[in-house]
Order: C-alpha cells, then structure tokens, then sequence
C-alpha cells in the first residue's frame, strides 16, 4: 500500500522568509506536510519558525554534516522524502545527494546559470545583477547536484529591472517571485513523486 503522507525537509541558514511562506502553505494540508526544520546555525530565525508551527528543529555542525550520515538518520527517521533548501548556504554532502535523488531542490535569486557558484547569495548576486544593468532578473528553481547552482532547473520566473532599481530593490522584486512561486512548484514536484 503506498504511503498517504509525504514528508518534506527545509534547510535553511537564515531568517526563514521563504520557509515561512512554504509552512503556511502546506499547513493544512492532509497529504504534503513539512516535518523538520534543519539549520547549520543554532541562532537562525528559520528555528523560530519551525518551533512556532510545532514543527520539529535540528541544528547540525559542520563536523556531522559533512563527515557522518546523522543527518540522514535524523530524516529517515520521520520519513521524509523531499529536502527544500530556502536558503541554506552549505553545499550539499554527495551521501544525501545520493539518499534523495532528484529530490532535493534548491532556490537562487537570479536567472541561472547567471549569477550563481560558490559566494553568489544574498546581496551578492543583486550587486552583480545591478553591476551588470542587466534588464531582467529572477528566479531559478532547479535540483540539487554536487556543485552550487549547476542542477537541472526546474523553474525559472523573471522580474523587470528598471534603471533606477537599486540592488535593495531588485532583491525585494526577487523575494516576491520566490514566495509566490517557490511553495506552488514545490506542491508539484512533491505530488508526483511516487512513492
Ligand atoms: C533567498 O533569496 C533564496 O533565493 C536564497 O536564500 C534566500 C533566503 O531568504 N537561496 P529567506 O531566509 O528565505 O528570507
């Protein structure tokens, strides 16, 4: 018999808007449900978010990250079967990559593959887009692989950049695509999975 709940994961490193908008839309839901909050920083915002909505919370250290499977163990243990990462600045352990395949995704705060790699988050990636007067810029939603930002996209949305936007301006336009689309593409991809 397959499994009527999936359970899904979010690693985050940061204030959790993303995340916010991902628990409040899965919380009524009867057969998508986020399980467990994870962050690599014991003073994230995103803990506060997770124990607010009783949601279970698990800080990790570098050192069990990247040379044990706890946190496989951790997940496996309320069965989970989707990562979210909103915003989690670690590059993801192959062992987990190859627990959750292409099943794990990711969201960047540009248009892929511009603007992306190892130190492109944040207010970097909008000073480089504004640096570039460039036109547009975005989000990219794509899967998880070994290297920062390099797997395949799963979804990208595009906002206009006026001349006078500052990087400020551009990463508030950017925020709005993300929490509009990023729970609505996650609710896809996790609903047809099959278990
Ligand atoms: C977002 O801009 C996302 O694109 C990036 O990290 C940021 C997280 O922001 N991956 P928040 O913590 O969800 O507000």
């Amino acid at each position: 018999m397959s499994k009527s709940i999936k359970n899904i994961a979010i690693l985050a490193s940061g204030a959790g808007s993303n995340a916010q908008k991902i628990v409040n839309y899965f919380f009524d839901r009867r057969d998508i449900c986020v399980r467990i909050i994870v962050s690599n920083k014991q003073e994230a915002g995103v803990l506060n978010i997770g124990r607010a909505a009783s949601i279970d919370t698990l800080v990790v250290t570098r050192n069990s990250f990247y040379s044990s499977t706890d946190l496989s163990v951790e997940l496996d243990k309320r069965n989970i079967d989707f990562i979210v990462l909103a915003g989690f600045l670690w590059l993801i352990p192959p062992y987990l990559i190859q627990h959750y395949p292409d099943r794990i995704i990711n969201i960047h705060p540009a248009l892929l593959p511009k603007y992306g790699g190892k130190g492109m988050y944040g207010h970097f990636v909008h000073e480089a887009v504004h640096l570039a007067k460039d036109a547009y810029s975005g989000i990219t939603i794509h899967f998880v692989n070994e290297k920062y930002d390099e797997g395949s996209i799963v979804f990208q949305e595009r906002c206009e950049i006026l001349p006078s936007d500052q990087p400020e301006d551009i990463a508030k336009k950017v925020l709005i695509l993300e929490h509009y689309y990023y729970p609505t593409v996650i609710d896809q991809l996790v609903s047809a999975l099959t278990l």
